[in-house]
């Protein structure tokens, strides 16, 4: 929680303390407190005033520490916090009473602009469009894969694949990798990147469900950062979702979640996870828990019944 009494909120605007504070607390990693701090702020300048002028007046080493490392990596980056104001003005959208193929479009070429912008920042917009970081969270995420026994051959669906980098470093592992995504944009990035492998496709879907595979064809489904945008999509498009991907997993076959809403708020997630993993008769097996450094991620990892 916020210390509302320490000094060094005083050169902070009021949008920006909260990010700043988790950050320095510790446990968020550099390029998401980044990330989270120019977000909030109005502009460039504002963002590099409030830091610098912060810095002398932590008392906490461990918190100058912090804010070091991040005035740094934004030294590195100088690029981010433009780049990150523009890639929040493509997914910004407050568009709930239109019909859902509308909202459905909407996305699409939200996703579209933003793989146009950059293709790292728009997929990880904590990557700040920076390959190296990206590629440094994708390792993350692909160790933990292979940890979990998730890589071990078959046949695997990646939802909302957008450029490709997971299915790039999983399909030496696999029998095959689908990728599908509602934004041809990211899709036509994804075929560059993973155009030499023959045990790939990728597809372009409606957004709307899973409608394009039979039942029980893959056993591994697994969605990196977006379920966050069904559930914003609104209606039950989650929920279907959901019920499709029990649909299409084999009997025993895992759904991997990586971030299952953008709320914040890690209890309310796992009590919806429940909800619609137990409508679709999914059993959850890793309940909503932190396993990166590089990233915030929550995971929630499903088993198809046998
Ligand atoms: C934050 S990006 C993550 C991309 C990729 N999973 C990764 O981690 O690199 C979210 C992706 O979800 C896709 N997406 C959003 N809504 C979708 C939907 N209804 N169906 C399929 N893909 C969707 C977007 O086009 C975008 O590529």
């Amino acid at each position: 929680m916020l210390k509302q009494e320490a000094p060094w909120l005083a050169h902070v605007p009021q949008a920006m303390r909260q990010p700043l504070a988790d950050y320095l607390e510790g446990g968020v990693p550099v390029s998401v407190g980044l990330m989270h701090v120019l977000m909030a702020a109005e502009s460039t300048h504002q963002a590099r005033t409030a830091l610098t002028q912060t810095h002398p007046l932590l008392q906490d080493e461990a918190a100058a520490r912090r804010l070091a490392e991040l005035i740094q990596l934004w030294d590195e980056t100088p690029q981010a916090c433009e780049l990150v104001k523009r890639v929040l003005a493509c997914v910004r959208h407050d568009d709930t009473g239109r019909s859902e193929s509308n909202r459905l479009s909407a996305w699409a070429a939200a996703f579209d602009q933003t793989a146009a912008i950059s293709a790292e920042a728009g997929v990880a917009l904590y990557s700040l469009g920076r390959g190296d970081l990206l590629d440094r969270a994708t390792d993350e995420v692909v160790a933990a894969m292979r940890k979990w026994n998730l890589l071990n051959g078959g046949i695997a669906l990646d939802l909302g694949c957008g450029i490709g980098r997971i299915i790039e470093r999983i399909a030496p592992e696999m029998d095959r990798v689908v990728g599908v995504d509602i934004s041809g944009g990211m899709l036509a990035t994804a075929r560059l990147r993973c155009g030499r492998f023959t045990n790939i496709a990728l597809l372009q879907s409606s957004g709307r469900d899973l409608a394009l595979f039979r039942d029980a064809s893959f056993d591994l489904v697994y969605a990196v950062d977006t379920f966050p945008y069904l559930v914003l999509s609104g209606g039950d498009i989650a929920e279907r979702h959901m019920r499709d991907i029990a649909r299409v997993l084999r009997p025993r076959g895992t759904l991997l979640v990586l971030n299952y809403s953008y709320s914040g708020n890690r209890e309310r997630d796992r009590r919806e996870v429940a909800a619609v993993a137990g409508a679709a008769s999914l059993q959850v097996v890793r309940d909503g828990t932190r396993d990166f450094t590089t990233w915030d991620a929550v995971t929630f990892q499903m088993v198809r019944a046998p």
